[in-house]
């Protein structure tokens, strides 16, 4: 049983996770930290504090400026970080873009997930992705089935609500994974793409799915552009609850995530997206599927991407 999960940064994405590790009773106890003034995590989680009498949850839920909030935590989210917003000249920064500002941010983070709790397990969600789970993996150096990056879910269910909405079906009934790094260069498998186990190409033509798999690389784009400020937040948030509901249950879920590659898929000390079984010792399994000769080729194009960004990582003392 897990007692206590900790949050780093509690925005948008953190806010929502602290709700529905309450909501569902995920831990005995929460702690969220975020450096922001005056003292926002204390805010948020009073907030939600003083709303568990309504939903029968007794859980303590502890907000601070201090990361002393987080000390033992056995799974930690790492959501600090700054997101994609609008520029002023309308403009939509990619995520790589982000990436001097939150690696300053990131290695704060992990000083402290040192500091506080070295046991944990780590499920990272600041952009950009890839590059800042391989900065964690430099600076904290723990086993890799303790550090996990969340974007495959997501990037999942973006692929799995666009086909219900034009086959005309349950998102229930719909698999699908996309693989590879959270940018651009993200691969939608087609492949393995299914409605009822019956394959996806029997339900919707080509030409349909082409324009479904744009829209999942450009998915994350699409909602900034929307909103004007900030991210998507409660579909980031909800996928990284599954995940942390999978380990918590240990319910062997296979789940796309970003993870070290040590040669699987040809690839060796990159964090790459790739379906993985995750259970109560976080990632328990790599899962090697086959691809088709399309698709591996556009994997291997995406994990170059992931390659660059970390190599620039790396640059960064
Ligand atoms: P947000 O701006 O609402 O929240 C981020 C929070 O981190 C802020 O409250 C900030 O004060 C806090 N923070 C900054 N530095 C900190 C530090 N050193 N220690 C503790 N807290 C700190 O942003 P949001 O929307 O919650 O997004 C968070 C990150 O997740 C962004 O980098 C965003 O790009 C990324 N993201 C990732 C997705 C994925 O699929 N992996 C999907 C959507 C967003
Ligand atoms: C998303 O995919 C921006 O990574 C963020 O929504």
């Amino acid at each position: 049983m897990i007692t206590k999960i900790g949050i780093i940064g509690g925005g948008n994405i953190g806010g929502v996770i602290v709700q529905e590790i309450a909501r569902r009773r995920l831990s005995r106890s929460i702690g969220l930290v975020d450096v922001k003034p005056p003292d926002v995590a204390r805010g948020k989680c009073l907030d939600i504090a003083e709303g568990i009498p309504i939903i029968n949850a007794d859980i303590t839920i502890e907000g601070s400026k201090s990361y002393e909030v987080i000390r033992d935590a056995q799974i930690v989210i790492n959501t600090a970080g700054v997101p994609r917003t609008v520029r002023a000249d309308g403009s939509i920064p990619t995520r790589e873009e982000l990436l001097a500002i939150n690696l300053q941010i990131t290695d704060m983070v992990a000083d402290n997930i040192l500091n506080y709790c070295p046991k944990a397990i780590v499920i990272s969600v600041a952009n950009p992705l890839d590059a800042i789970v391989f900065r964690l993996f430099q600076r904290l150096n723990i086993p890799k089935n303790r550090l996990i990056g969340m974007a495959g879910v997501l990037d999942s269910a973006r692929y799995r609500y666009f086909v219900a909405e034009a086959a005309g079906v349950s998102v229930e009934s719909v698999n699908a994974m996309v693989l590879g790094g959270h940018g651009d260069t993200m691969v939608p498998v087609r492949s393995c793409c299914q409605i009822a186990g019956i394959p996806v190409e029997e339900f919707l033509p080509a030409d349909v799915l082409d324009r479904i798999e744009e829209r999942v690389r450009n998915a994350g784009a699409e909602v900034v552009g929307l909103m004007g400020t900030g991210s998507a937040f409660v579909s980031p948030a909800w996928s990284a609850i599954e995940m942390i509901e999978t380990i918590v249950f240990d319910k062997k879920k296979i789940l796309p995530c970003c993870v070290l590659l040590e040669s699987e898929y040809g690839v060796n000390g990159y964090f790459v997206g790739v379906p993985v079984v995750l259970g109560a010792n976080g990632v328990e399994r790599i899962i090697e599927i086959r691809l088709t000769d399309t698709e591996k080729q556009a994997f291997d194009r995406s994990v170059e991407t992931v390659k660059k960004t970390a190599e620039d990582v790396k640059c960064v003392r």
